[in-house]
């Protein structure tokens, strides 16, 4: 990194005080966008799919995450495992499309076949015509290659140079903070419980807009109407992750009918709700009868799809009497997430303005946003 970026992400990591935000490149730059696979996400645990995408054994899942084929299979036991999408032969993309697999993963191009844990299970003709083996071919050694992996709150992390600490050492703070919602079973109805957004931005802008509520008053009228600026608190994770809680959830979807809860929560979450940005690329959010996650995946520098999947506290709120009701909080949030993209989209124009210097933080009401400026800097700079 040459001295000027240097010095400009030294000014991030001052305190929120006096610190200045990320340089415009961090946003406009696809050499940045680059560095950002390796520093911000193959460095670390970032989500890349979700349990829900292979809910039956066998389903095997292609994905292009940043760039690379990945693919996700649920095996024979339930368990989901994360392979790079390519055969050891002479490097096929083994599958192209969602599908189910009856009981390998088989190489379209010579028949190599896979078992669904990623071991090599035949190489047929491989030592001639008839022959299916051959000394060098070594089957032990030519499994698919596993890329690390960790289920969480339906979502499907990958740690992609597979150096990172473990999922639950990496996130351990807010396992801790949410030990309620974690390590308990979530319910996705499928269809109805799904969308995606396609944002024309910096999918770093997302995190920073979803950290705050300050924008509440003039972005969301309508939620802020019963949910406040002032009921809304900052969390705050350096390093790992940041939010905000509000103390009034009261969702009204129907005069009659609602949701049931989580077994046990405690009071707190009566009328609270709490929605943080894991880092680098999850923002989450848990109330006492839904959570939802949103993966952003990256496809360029300046665009950025928004997947959003909504779960449920039990197996009955996924049945068809209560799909009307599903579909109306889907619609709520995906209204509320619409009503964010004027403002990502247009931080990324204002990000052309060469001489636009990182902006300014509030220090009362920016912080969950300064905290993951500040994380980004600091991975950058090593310090
Ligand atoms: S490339 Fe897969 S079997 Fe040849
Ligand atoms: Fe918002």
């Amino acid at each position: 990194m040459n001295i000027l970026a240097q010095e400009m992400l030294s000014a991030v990591m001052q305190p929120v005080e006096t610190a200045r935000g990320l340089p415009n490149e961090f946003y406009t730059d696809p050499e940045v966008h680059v560095a950002e696979k390796r520093v911000l996400f193959a460095s670390t645990w970032a989500c890349a799919g979700f349990v829900s995408d292979i809910p039956k054994r066998g389903d095997a899942n292609p994905v292009s995450f940043l760039g690379q084929p990945l693919l996700m299979v649920r095996g024979n036991d339930d368990d989901i495992k994360v392979f790079q999408n390519v055969c050891r032969h002479r490097g096929m993309i083994l599958v192209e499309e969602k599908t189910t697999l009856r009981s390998t993963i088989r190489c379209p191009y010579h028949s190599w076949c896979y078992n669904f844990d990623g071991s090599l299970r035949t190489t047929p003709h491989v030592g001639g015509p008839g022959n299916n083996l051959h000394d060098c071919i070594k089957r032990e050694e030519l499994g698919l290659i596993e890329v690390r992996s960790h289920v969480f709150m339906g979502m499907i992390f990958v740690n992609l140079d597979g150096k990172a600490p473990a999922f639950n050492e990496h996130a351990a703070t807010l396992l801790e903070q949410w030990k309620e919602f974690v390590d308990r079973p979530l319910f996705h109805a499928g269809q109805d419980s799904s969308f995606k957004l396609n944002v024309r931005c910096n999918w770093k802008l997302a995190v920073e807009n979803y950290c705050e509520s300050y924008h509440l008053p003039w972005v969301h009228p309508g939620l802020n109407s019963y949910s406040r600026l002032e009921d809304h608190y900052n969390i705050v994770e350096p390093g790992a992750y940041s939010g905000q809680g509000s103390v009034v959830y009261n969702s009204q979807l129907d005069a009659t009918r609602k949701f049931a809860n989580f077994d046990g929560l405690s009071d707190k979450w009566n009328t609270g709700a709490e929605y943080v940005s894991l880092y680098p690329n999850v923002l989450l959010g848990v109330h006492r009868d839904h959570t939802f996650a949103i993966m952003l995946d990256p496809q360029s520098h300046d665009q950025t799809i928004e997947r959003v999947e909504i779960f449920y506290a039990t197996e009955e709120m996924c049945g068809p009497e209560m799909a009307d009701l599903r579909q109306k909080n889907a619609k709520m949030w995906k209204d509320i997430f619409i009503e964010d993209i004027f403002v990502v989209e247009g931080m990324q124009k204002g990000r052309s303005a060469s001489l636009y210097d990182g902006g300014k933080f509030s220090p009362v009401m920016d912080v969950p946003t300064y905290c993951f400026h500040e994380w980004v800097a600091r991975r950058f700079t090593g310090k």
